[in-house]
């Protein structure tokens, strides 16, 4: 596949993926990508797991759903990501981040605006929507056939050292790497982020991979074959948007932004 095929078209995956098994091939694939990726004097501080045990996944998944309808029902969840939601094609278009909020169970259609208003937060009580969306979420990591947990050597992510800040920047070039090659192979991935909200989830999760103590656990993702026909997800973490250059490009000094043209 063509390099910029591949940059221009990675995506987060929203939906189910196909439930066959990821093939080994393809799985030291993407680990091996991983390890091209540049980190601070060669350190390689990254460490990944690689789970597909079914009883495991389930494990993960209901932690993940669990985690979820906490977050929406205690209103955690848009009172932290409120500044993300776009509510139309052309709030997206004019700013160019963000995410379209649009897909909102039907009978809290009228309210989209609203939904992030205390009011609209015990709406979404009262129908039922922080059990419905964390199902939604435990059912998408049950379905899927691979977990990759990521993982920092804690001699050198050590937070407020520049060390710590090297491994994480090196860490996401490795997920880059992993990200771009899913995306090569035919394949999908999406964080599993609603337990690292919570630290009695996140405890949960470092105990079901038997992170030991010398690793910190970083992300959790999920994996998949990518499977067409999708309907979009209540929450749509995918987005094609992207800001203008002009938007954060600086041309000689960060006084001129660059040109659109
Ligand atoms: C640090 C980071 C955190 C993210 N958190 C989540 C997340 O919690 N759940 C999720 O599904 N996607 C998550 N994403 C994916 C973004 O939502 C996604 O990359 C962005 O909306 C652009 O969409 P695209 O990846 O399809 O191009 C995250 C990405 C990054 C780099």
């Amino acid at each position: 596949m063509d390099f910029f095929e591949v940059l221009h078209n990675r995506k987060t995956t929203n939906g189910p993926f196909d439930p066959r098994p990821v093939s080994r091939e393809h799985q030291k694939m993407l680990m091996e990508a991983a390890s091209r990726a540049p980190s601070h004097f060669n350190s390689q501080p990254w460490r990944f797991v690689l789970l597909e045990d079914k009883a495991r996944i389930l494990e993960i998944a209901e932690i993940a759903g669990h985690s979820m309808e906490h977050l929406i029902q205690a209103g955690l969840f848009f009172e932290r990501y409120r500044p993300y939601f776009r509510f139309s094609e052309a709030e997206l278009e004019a700013r160019g981040d963000g995410i379209h909020f649009d897909q909102l169970p039907g009978p809290l259609k009228p309210f989209a605006k609203q939904v992030m208003s205390p009011t609209g937060i015990s709406i979404m009580r009262s129908l039922g929507v922080p059990k419905m969306l964390g199902k939604d979420n435990k059912d998408l990591v049950a379905g899927s056939p691979l977990i990759l947990g990521v993982m920092l050597d804690k001699t050198e992510y050590i937070p407020g050292k520049l060390s710590g800040f090297y491994s994480v920047f090196g860490m996401g070039a490795a997920l880059e790497n992993i990200w771009l090659t899913t995306h090569a192979l035919g394949m999908g991935i999406q964080f599993i982020s609603t337990p690292m909200e919570i630290p009695e989830s996140w405890e949960k999760m470092k105990s079901i991979l038997r992170v030991p103590d010398n690793l910190e656990l970083m992300a959790v993702y999920r994996l998949g074959y990518a499977k067409e026909g999708n309907r979009r997800p209540s929450i749509d973490w995918s987005s094609r948007h992207r800001k203008k250059l002009s938007q954060y490009v600086y041309r000689e000094t960060c006084e001129t932004p660059e040109s659109d043209e």
